[in-house]
């Protein structure tokens, strides 16, 4: 089957107040299969947002396209003006749940009052109306309460805040989702139930296939079909779930790994061979 998601030698720049450009994202290049999700690990600063951004073709300054393709069902996304990226493609094809989510919602406008403009930026023919039934309609399909609908963003608990934004940007029937570091600021239960609602949404078919961002590569064993690897704007290593964790090749990698395993306290201590992880 032909992958639903191709990558080729993309990079993309930053261009400072001073004139100076700043290469965030130096020439990455993969491929996600459909129904399948890809996980990227590296850690702070290494160049994890910009991709997702260079990923959805999202080029407004100070970020600019340098080069490569971004390739959905066939076409390549960084060719599209911005019209047809957000009424062909944004939200429907390819969708995120931008890191920070927990703040992503607007804090002075109730829950479905937010989502129903996200859904008219994309879809101006529909109404409230329908926006609102569809919105009642599929929280409950993902097991959300329908009444968080009425709340304001204040009102909810940051896992319950984060689940919200993961049902708005799914709302759509994305083929693809990137989850930016959807678990990292939550504790480790609330972690564990994000981490399973998006795994449910691909069991129900409302995500076709993800790609899971995180600074903790471990983590990862848990999500992803294959890994990659990044560190200064490249992708050091890619290979599949059990080659990187198990059998991590490029000494960044190995460093990531054995980043966890020492911080970690005894009861919690991630052991790969006992397939032990931190959200086991
Ligand atoms: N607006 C900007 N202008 C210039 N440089 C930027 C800008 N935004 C980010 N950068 C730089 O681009 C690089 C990559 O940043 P990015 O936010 O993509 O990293 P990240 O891997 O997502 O980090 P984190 O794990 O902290 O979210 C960093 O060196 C950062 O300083
Ligand atoms: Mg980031």
């Amino acid at each position: 089957m032909a992958p639903i998601l191709k990558i080729d030698n993309l990079a993309v720049h930053y261009k400072t107040r001073f004139g100076q450009q700043v290469h965030a994202v130096k020439g990455v290049s993969f491929e996600l299969e459909q129904g399948k999700t890809f996980g990227i690990a590296g850690e702070s600063g290494c160049g994890k947002s910009t991709l997702v951004n260079g990923l959805m073709a999202l080029f407004m300054p100070p970020l600019f396209y340098t080069h490569g393709s971004v390739i959905i069902d066939g076409e390549d996304i960084t060719k599209f003006d911005k019209e047809r990226l957000r009424i062909n493609i944004l939200g429907k094809v390819i969708s995120m749940i931008p890191q920070g989510a927990l703040n992503s919602l607007n804090p002075t406008r109730k829950v479905k009052d937010f989502a129903t403009d996200v859904m008219l930026n994309h879809h101006p023919e529909m109404n409230k109306k329908e926006i609102h039934e569809l919105l009642r309609n599929r929280f409950a399909l993902i097991g959300l309460d329908p009444r968080v609908l009425n709340n304001y963003p204040v009102e909810l608990s940051g896992g319950m805040k984060q689940r919200v934004v993961i049902g708005i940007s799914t709302l759509m029937d994305p083929k693809v989702v990137i989850a930016d570091e959807p678990s990292s600021a939550l504790d480790v239960s609330t972690q564990k139930s994000v981490i399973k609602m998006l795994m449910d949404l691909m069991d129900k078919g409302i995500i076709g296939s993800m790609i899971f961002i995180t600074h903790e590569l471990p983590l990862l064993y848990h999500v992803a079909d294959d890994i990659a690897v990044m560190y200064e704007g490249k992708f050091v290593e890619v290979g599949k779930t059990d080659q990187i964790i198990f059998r991590p090749q490029h000494p960044y990698s190995r460093e990531l790994m054995d980043a966890i395993t020492k911080l970690s306290s005894e009861g919690e201590r991630y052991d790969a061979k006992d397939k032990k992880g931190v959200v086991a």
